[in-house]
């Protein structure tokens, strides 16, 4: 596996095997390789020649307030994890080579999609997401981009920016990896204590509910909503940020549980804001 810090490297290594008509899968990332990265990894590399991951620990997509700082880093693990996986090129730019002092470009998707849930919340965190994606497709030049389905919002304000600027990149939106007792991996759940990671368990426990009652009959999303709300207060160390019920395409909210409907939710676990998701539709509810 070849690692690449230079953008110029990069941008050669890409070009060349464009040349070459070799297909290009791209995996970004801010490193502490979980299951679920790998997940992303081994996908790509099953369908592409060459499989690129960026590790990059963007701070435009911070404010102030969040965990830049402390976010988990391991380089070290993260070559060999990806290394295992078959990656061809970990790309690893520094952040004065992507942000120098004058840099003033961004791109945001000011669709709904772009506003509603944790958009709301984590004000100017998809511009900063949307921008170092234009950045890294440009660098890059994947074919096919690869993304979790546990950030739900975050693919879908990705493929609307795909298509809007014609970027010729296929987006692939993979399933969401769980730990064994049904916790969503998230490299911030290492930020968890002991007793705090029990109780992040109710996170899919309320998903899972809801997903019984629809599949029961319950059609009203408002109903849906209070059962996952009064799961979540149970737990002591939990506060809910928001549970919604919404299309899954447009992220704009329900009434009543449809064919393509997502229940996303957000929940501080102590300190430690975590997020989960299911697809729900009155047809398949039971499958
Ligand atoms: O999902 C992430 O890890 C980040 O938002 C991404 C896509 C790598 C952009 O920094």
């Amino acid at each position: 596996m070849k690692i690449i810090s230079s953008i110029g490297e990069m941008e050669s290594y890409s070009r060349d095997a464009r040349q070459k008509k070799q297909k290009i899968g791209f995996v970004p990332t801010m490193g502490a390789f979980h299951e679920g990265h790998l997940s992303l990894m081994r996908a790509a590399e099953k369908e592409c020649d060459i499989v690129i991951v960026s590790v990059f620990v963007n701070r435009l997509q911070f404010s102030p307030n969040e965990d830049f700082d402390k976010y988990p880093r391991d380089m070290e693990q993260d070559k060999k994890l990806a290394e295992a996986a078959g990656v061809s090129v970990l790309f690893a730019p520094t952040a004065d080579e992507m942000y120098p002092e004058d840099f003033s470009t961004h791109v945001e998707v000011t669709a709904r999609c772009a506003r509603s849930l944790c958009a709301k919340r984590r004000v100017g965190h998809f511009k900063g997401v949307t921008t170092v994606l234009a950045k890294l497709f440009n660098i890059c030049r994947p074919n096919e981009a690869y993304f979790g389905q546990k950030d739900a919002q975050q693919a879908v304000i990705v493929k609307k920016m795909v298509r809007d600027l014609n970027l010729p990149i296929t987006v692939q939106v993979m399933s969401i990896v769980r730990e064994k007792d049904g916790l969503a991996m998230s490299s911030r759940n290492a930020y968890l204590s002991p007793e705090e990671r029990v109780q992040a368990t109710a996170l899919y426990g309320a998903l899972k509910e809801a997903r019984n009652i629809i599949g029961a009959g319950e059609i009203s999303a408002a109903r849906v909503k209070n059962k996952i709300e009064q799961i979540l207060k149970k737990e002591k160390k939990l506060k809910i940020d928001y549970v919604e019920i919404v299309n899954a395409e447009t992220l704009e909210s329900v009434d009543r549980i449809d064919s393509n409907t997502l229940i996303a939710i957000a929940v501080f676990v102590g300190e430690t804001r975590l997020i989960d998701n299911i697809m729900v539709s009155r047809a398949t509810a039971n499958l």
